[in-house]
């Protein structure tokens, strides 16, 4: 209990992390949203990728080390390496895929949190991670729309602290 006199303001106690919902008509839509993130990464961001296998994680992470790169190159899936690194000319990028993950406290051997200080990680199936990666992320969390054609997804995007900001260039169509 406060003993001062003075008067008191509003403390913040939680605030919703920043949201976004978007609809992906075909691939190209998903290549043209992973362009957009592109622009935007810096080191240190954590980019979450959820969403049933065959959603598109792969895809969009695809798309997004393409345009760091500025052409075609080689993009595996990381399924069983589990790590890819890539030193792009504006960012150091590292695709990991934790689908294999047999345990939680196997993170802290990819080196992740080595790879958030030099640049930045995007992640498919951050959830076998448990509570092992920074809760400060931008989650995209893609979904099949059923009744519709095969190559139009949903994605739920969730934007933490450090990403709060840049959410509305994210939803915006760049010039
Ligand atoms: N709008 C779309 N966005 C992403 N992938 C799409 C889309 N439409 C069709 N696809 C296809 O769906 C599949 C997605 O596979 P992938 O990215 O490997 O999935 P995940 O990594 O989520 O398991 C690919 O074959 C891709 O060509
Ligand atoms: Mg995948």
């Amino acid at each position: 209990m406060s003993t001062s006199t003075g008067p008191t303001s509003p403390t913040t106690i939680a605030t919703e992390p920043a949201r976004l919902r978007l609809r992906l008509p075909d691939l190209a839509a998903t290549r043209a949203l992973a362009a957009r993130l592109a622009r935007l990464l810096r080191p240190g961001d954590l980019v979450a990728l959820e969403g049933d296998l065959g959603a598109g994680k792969t895809e969009f992470a695809r798309a997004v080390i393409r345009a760091l790169a500025g052409g075609g190159v080689e993009v595996p899936s990381p399924t069983f390496t589990l790590v890819q690194r890539y030193e792009l000319p504006a960012l150091t990028l590292v695709h990991t895929d934790l689908y294999r993950l047999r345990d939680p406290a196997e993170v802290e051997e990819l080196g992740l949190d080595e790879a958030l200080e030099e640049g930045a990680v995007l992640v498919e199936w951050p959830e076998r991670a448990g509570d092992a990666l920074p809760a400060d992320r931008l989650t995209i969390r893609f979904s099949f729309v059923p009744g519709e054609g095969s190559e139009v997804r949903e994605v739920e995007i969730e934007a933490g602290p450090s990403f709060a900001d840049r959410l509305p260039a994210l939803a915006a169509k760049q010039a």
